[in-house]
């Protein structure tokens, strides 16, 4: 990488390569590859003979991780895609069945801190959060387009904020909003300059709004529910690793129900007395708590304090053909 190469630090990297559990000769994927941190620590530990296929939906984090990963030659294959195609893209790619498959989740420094994606408030920039940059819908549509009551629901649901009402009622009042800028003094002139009430006073006011419409923009928990089941449908076989790494509870929540759903030998309704589901466990979880960022890694990368990251194992031989 050249010296001035925008830096992204991996979240809970020990964690995430422990969990893959990599061995020499194993086959990966990292389906959130972004600038390859994880991915050139996966495929380090894979030697010799190790394999890694790397997915992102941003073009400009694959060209940063096609030249940190470079080293490592043709053992390394890297796709422009989203990830709820992953099992299209290791067919097509003749990399299935897998060893192992790690998705980070959200979005990376870089996507961040570069100028004119519109992810941050910090900035005053065009409204626009698209991971992909070719992708149809920008934050600017939802802001101006949505009916208030759905732009009120969509906050609810996807920023957990208790006063999206308010915050609807504000951003419909001063439309048209093409900017970050407008958009963070907009909500700030709804509920003022504090956090959200009763928990997490330490949130810009705007940091749930932005984080609902940055899912919704992305479609973010769409590609996550279908990502987790074409991935379990990869796994090789008894002992091949899923590792997730979450941001925010949305996400955890639908991970842990994943994985506990299949984990289970029968799934029928608690009070039925006869199991008629034929549901049988093909996971196992490694973790049936989260791993937390140790506080030295907080303290030394704050963007990984709210990170949870959860392992599931396969108890089968593989799912899939
Ligand atoms: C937190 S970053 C990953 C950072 C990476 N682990 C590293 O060490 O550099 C998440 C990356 O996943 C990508 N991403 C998020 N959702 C995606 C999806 N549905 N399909 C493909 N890529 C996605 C983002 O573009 C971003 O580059």
């Amino acid at each position: 990488m050249t010296a001035s190469a925008p830096r992204h630090e991996p979240v809970m990297l020990r964690e995430a390569v422990d969990g893959l559990a990599v061995r020499p000769g194993g086959r990966y994927v990292d389906a959130t590859v972004g600038l390859g941190g994880h991915a050139a620590a996966t495929i380090a530990a894979a030697q010799p003979g190790g394999r890694l296929l790397g997915i992102d939906r941003d073009p400009n984090a694959l060209a940063i991780a096609g030249e940190r990963l470079a080293p490592f030659g043709d053992a390394v294959i890297l796709v422009r895609g989203p990830f709820e195609d992953i099992a299209a893209i290791c067919t097509s790619h003749g990399f299935a069945p897998v060893d192992g498959i790690l998705f980070d989740l959200g979005v990376s420094s870089l996507q961040l801190e570069q100028a004119g994606r519109g992810f941050s408030f910090q900035r005053d920039e065009p409204l626009d959060m698209r991971m992909d940059p070719n992708a149809e819908v920008t934050a600017a549509e939802i802001v101006n387009e949505y009916d208030e009551r759905r732009l009120a629901a969509l906050i609810y649901e996807y920023g957990e904020e208790p006063r999206s009402r308010r915050i609807a009622r504000a951003i419909v009042a001063r439309r048209p909003i093409l900017t970050t800028g407008a958009l963070a003094s907009a909500i700030e002139q709804a509920v003022g300059r504090h956090g959200v009430p009763g928990r997490r006073h330490t949130l810009h006011p705007a940091t749930l709004t932005f984080q609902a419409i940055r899912i919704a923009v992305n479609r973010e928990l769409e590609q996550l529910d279908t990502a987790l089941s074409a991935a379990h449908g990869l796994l090789a076989g008894a002992g091949a690793r899923l590792v997730v790494i979450s941001f925010h509870s949305l996400e955890d929540r639908r991970v842990k129900e994943f994985f506990r759903l299949h984990s289970r030998d029968c799934i029928c309704p608690p009070r039925q007395p006869v199991c008629t589901c034929d549901h049988r466990a093909t996971l196992r979880e490694v973790t049936r708590k989260p791993l937390r960022p140790t506080d030295a890694e907080v303290a030394r990368n704050p963007r990984a304090r709210s990170a949870r990251l959860r392992v599931a194992e396969s108890i089968v031989e593989r799912l899939a053909a």
